[in-house]
């Protein structure tokens, strides 16, 4: 892999199980790339990334994206700006982290008409929260590695499922429980669906799930 050089400093020294986490952020890259193609010239938004930005990390040094978003309220900005590049040398182009709630940075990432993929790996914050910080792109396409967060039983509704092209299964190359994928290809039709109010329970019963996500 040519760019492990530069991803490596990403998966080092944080985690005692970082073969694990390699696993997670590459197998993403893989399925993304298996649903997607190549990603030359997409943006990529990594939500919920963590204090280093390994996922997109491994977006940023294999593929030839326009250009990669992290976001997390943890983000080691100190690390990314100052460590990476004194230490090891590393200075990604076309990186940006930013260290927010990703409902902070609604609407805030121009997309520049490309295609758009937003990544939640292990993620905790919520698919529409997720989904809103893009705007002004060609296509927007969503995957998402849930941990504990459960997903909004709306996303699962049989005619949404058609129009948003979603597809769902477990990688098992990915060395952790936790790695069910799903892959809407179109996920603007999913963000419209998230926008109405759920319902409230009616009588101790409910018109349809109620998730906390
Ligand atoms: C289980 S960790 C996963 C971190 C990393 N993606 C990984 O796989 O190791 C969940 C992450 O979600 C982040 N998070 C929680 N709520 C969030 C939100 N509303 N917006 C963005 N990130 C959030 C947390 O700060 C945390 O880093």
């Amino acid at each position: 892999m040519n760019c492990a050089r530069d991803v490596m400093p990403f998966f080092i020294g944080c985690r005692k199980r970082s073969a694990k986490e390699v696993t997670e952020s590459f197998g993403l890259l893989e399925n993304a790339r298996d649903a997607f193609g190549d990603l030359r010239d997409w943006v990529i938004i990594s939500v919920g990334d963590g204090k280093r930005p390994r996922t997109g990390s491994a977006f940023r040094f294999a593929t030839k994206a326009h250009w990669v978003h992290s976001i997390d309220p943890e983000t080691d900005v100190t690390w990314f700006e100052k460590t990476l590049p004194e230490k090891f040398d590393v200075r990604p182009r076309s990186f940006s982290v930013h260290k927010n709630f990703a409902h902070e940075l609604r609407g805030a990432i121009n997309c520049e008409g490309k295609k758009t993929l937003v990544i939640q790996c292990h993620s905790h914050a919520a698919t529409r929260e997720a989904l809103d910080v893009a705007f002004n792109y060609a296509s927007l396409s969503l995957i998402e590695m849930p941990c504990c967060k459960k997903l909004d039983t709306r996303l699962f509704d049989k005619a949404l499922v058609k129009e948003a092209g979603l597809e769902t299964y477990s990688d098992g190359q990915i060395l952790s429980g936790k790695n069910q994928i799903y892959i809407w290809r179109d996920a603007s039709k999913i963000t419209s669906v998230l926008k109405q109010p759920k319902t409230k329970k009616v009588a101790g019963r409910e018109a349809f799930s109620v998730c906390p996500v």
